[in-house]
């Protein structure tokens, strides 16, 4: 299962890259703006230059014909652009229209398998179910991820899975267990998935031993 980070923070993004792991990155128009940035563009070019892998770019349009003129203006910021289009219908279309073009799509805001399997259908790049979305209402977000992963797998569908909306390590784990191709995680997941107690406390107590024996 491959990492992106789900940020607009370019200094996590900065941060996050050197750990070597971080494959993509995905952005919304709520991440840009918690980080105060009115520039979405700059944002995207910025991202662009720092992840070589693909980062993802929501439009803000409703109607197909809009989603797909502003995809077309994004895919020139960068060559490593790829486009986020809601679960619509006129998502749908313009996911279509954009695929036929060699845009890569990545078709967000997925809550069902129906959606996901028009997805792939519409030559969508990437699936993004949002697993914490569905946890909050109450459903099992990761059971959406299994169902979507094996759905794909049964008719050979080439779509990648990202397992989005991630709050916490477990949902990692859990994503990596139902076959998701990717995880896009927050910085602060991405830190705890590093982060072990046991580890921490190894090191103190090798360095202790060692301090024990070696000449001062
Ligand atoms: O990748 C989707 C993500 O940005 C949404 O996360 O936590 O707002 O549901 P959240």
């Amino acid at each position: 299962m491959h990492i992106f980070l789900d940020t607009a923070n370019i200094e996590q993004i900065r941060q996050a890259a050197r750990l070597g792991i971080v494959s993509g990155v995905t952005t919304n128009p709520s991440l840009v703006s918690n980080e105060g940035m009115a520039d979405y563009e700059a944002v995207v070019k910025e991202i662009c230059s720092i992840i070589p892998g693909p980062v993802s770019a929501e439009v803000l349009g409703t109607k197909a014909q809009a989603m797909i003129e502003q995809a077309h203006q994004i895919t020139r910021w960068a060559p490593n652009v790829a486009i986020k289009i809601p679960a619509t219908a006129d998502g749908l279309e313009a996911t279509s229209a954009l695929s036929k073009d060699g845009i890569k799509v990545n078709f967000t805001l997925c809550f069902s398998l129906n959606q996901a399997l028009l997805a792939a259908l519409a030559g969508a790049t990437y699936v993004s179910p949002f697993v914490g979305r569905l946890d909050d209402i109450g459903h099992d977000g990761m059971a959406l991820v299994t169902d979507i992963v094996d759905v794909y797998k049964r008719y050979g569908l080439p779509t990648q899975v990202i397992a989005a909306s991630i709050r916490h390590p477990q949902h990692c784990v859990a994503a990596a267990k139902a076959g998701a191709h990717i995880a896009t995680v927050p910085y602060a997941v991405l830190m705890q998935m590093i982060r072990h107690p046991l580890t921490e406390i190894g090191i103190t107590r090798f360095l202790a031993d060692w301090k024990r024996v070696s000449p001062a």
